[in-house]
């Protein structure tokens, strides 16, 4: 199989974007793997912090092992971690990749980390690659009343600040804040990207596996510029985590006597399929 590095540059030279989705348990796991294996796609799934400890490093670790196992081209990331030791955690134990979140830090604070995290990715003997972040989208998968103060105040990082992050840091990844938000707005889509910032950032680090964030509430159209400008995989959390719990409150509703997980999270999961069929489908350019 091949390693993400290698998978991430297949899915640069035919110009499309791998998805990542985050997962919380076994059930959004497996809606995920299945239809990315129905599309034909490999498929990057990402956990949190939050997300890890509710479900154990070395347990998420032996499922995505264990779906390998059967040769399915599936991907772990420790997302947005935000200390030196948790990812040389997430590295110990087998992740692909390992995102170093320092967004919080001060430049000499975040240049220091991120060079120790790929010191010790480099000297892990596997191909571990690490992602770092450039500008501030926010913090949480959430459903957002209107756009944070602190994401409209942060100011978005140029082309030059990004080959400059690259090369001092070594980070094998890239995610840019192009006018991205994590999170998702009630009632309308989240705000446009900067697609010609994303060219610009491209054309500065024309190697390095660009990272779009905050890919929930994205409007089609702007997913499709972005791709096509140079990113390279998208995140989404919001939108699964909001189907999770519609399909599991429709699947309480149709029985309220109903009480094996297996049936009523079903429904969870089917609700799941639809956002991941939607979005894998198209940032890979195919029919859903
Ligand atoms: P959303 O929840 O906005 O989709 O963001 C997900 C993300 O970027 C996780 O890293």
């Amino acid at each position: 199989m091949h390693t993400l590095r290698e998978a991430l540059a297949a899915a640069a030279e035919q110009k499309i974007a791998l998805g990542h989705f985050n997962i919380s348990d076994s059930t959004q796991l497996h809606a995920i793997v299945d239809v990315a294996q129905e599309l034909e796609l490999p498929v990057v799934l990402g956990v949190s912090e939050g997300e890890r400890t509710f479900l154990g490093v070395p347990e998420v670790a032996a499922l995505v092992a264990s779906e390998r196992a059967q040769g399915k081209a599936v991907y772990l990331n420790a997302d947005h971690t935000h200390s030196v030791e948790g990812c040389k955690e997430a590295i110990d134990a087998g992740f692909d990749s390992v995102i170093i979140d320092c967004t919080k830090l001060t430049e000499d604070e975040r240049i220091a980390q991120t060079r120790e995290v790929v010191a010790y990715a480099n000297a892990s003997g596997r191909d571990v690659m690490i992602e770092g972040e450039l500008g501030y989208i926010g913090t949480s998968s959430k459903l957002l009343d209107s756009i944070p103060e602190d994401v409209l105040a942060a100011a978005l990082p140029s082309a030059d600040d990004a080959q400059r992050f690259v090369e001092e840091t070594g980070v094998t990844a890239l995610a840019p804040a192009v006018g991205n938000v994590h999170g998702m707005l009630k009632n309308q889509p989240n705000p446009r990207l900067h697609i010609d910032l994303i060219a610009e950032i491209r054309a500065a680090l024309p190697h390095t596996p660009l990272v779009l964030h905050g890919g929930s509430g994205i409007e089609d159209e702007d997913f499709t510029g972005a791709i096509k400008a140079g990113m390279n995989l998208v995140h989404i959390n919001t939108e699964i985590r909001v189907a999770y719990r519609k399909g599991i409150e429709a699947g309480l509703a149709a029985d309220a006597d109903e009480i094996a997980p297996y049936r009523y999270l079903d429904h969870g999961r089917d609700q799941m399929k639809e956002v991941v069929r939607k979005r894998l489908a198209l940032f890979a350019g195919k029919a859903a």
